[in-house]
């Protein structure tokens, strides 16, 4: 009976914000190449997400690259750069040192990064944990939105 008592309490001291809840593991995406995970608080994935509609949705919108679409914020291609980008670090070195997707050239004259804030200004007003907040928002979508994420349909 208290466990009811219990239960029922909880039900109704539950804000209905919580009602839209990003899961635990949802959350938890890859830190490092060498496998080792991260588990973002929502506080974390909400502020990358605002970071990234503020500095990086002009061309990322919902993942896609409009500039070149066949380099998208997707998991897969993510995952098959060089280095690889579908991890928290690797994703934070791309906003320091921008790379051709094979990893031979530097972009950093092409593509914002912290690098060069001299060129792209608004890189000026993101602190480390903001890059390390936008790369666990982007890297938790497929999580979030499934497909829907960079496949070029709007979805949200
Ligand atoms: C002016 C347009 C523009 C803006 C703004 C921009 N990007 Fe990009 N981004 C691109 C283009 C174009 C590419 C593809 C580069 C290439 O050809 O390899 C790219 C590639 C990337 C990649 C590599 C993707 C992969 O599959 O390897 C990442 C990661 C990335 N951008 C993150 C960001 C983030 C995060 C922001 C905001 C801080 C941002 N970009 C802002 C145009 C932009």
């Amino acid at each position: 009976m208290s466990v009811l008592i219990g239960v029922l309490i909880c039900q109704i001291s539950t804000p209905a914000a919580f009602a839209i809840e990003i899961s635990e593991a949802a959350r938890t995406v890859p830190l490092n190449a060498a496998g080792d995970t991260i588990t973002l608080s929502e506080k974390q994935i909400s502020n990358g997400q605002r970071k990234f509609n503020g500095t990086c949705s002009a061309c990322h919108l919902d993942g896609v690259t409009k500039p070149n679409p066949d380099v998208s914020l997707s998991f897969e291609s993510l995952a098959l750069a060089v280095p690889p980008r579908n991890n928290l670090e690797g994703f934070v070195d791309y906003l320091n040192n921008p790379t051709t997707y094979d990893g031979q050239a530097s972009l950093e004259e092409l593509h914002p990064s912290k690098a060069r804030a001299d060129l792209f200004p608004r890189m000026k007003d993101l602190t480390e944990d903001d890059l390390a907040d936008i790369a666990g928002y982007v890297l938790a979508q497929p999580n979030i939105v499934g497909r829907l994420w960079a496949s070029g349909k709007p979805g949200r």
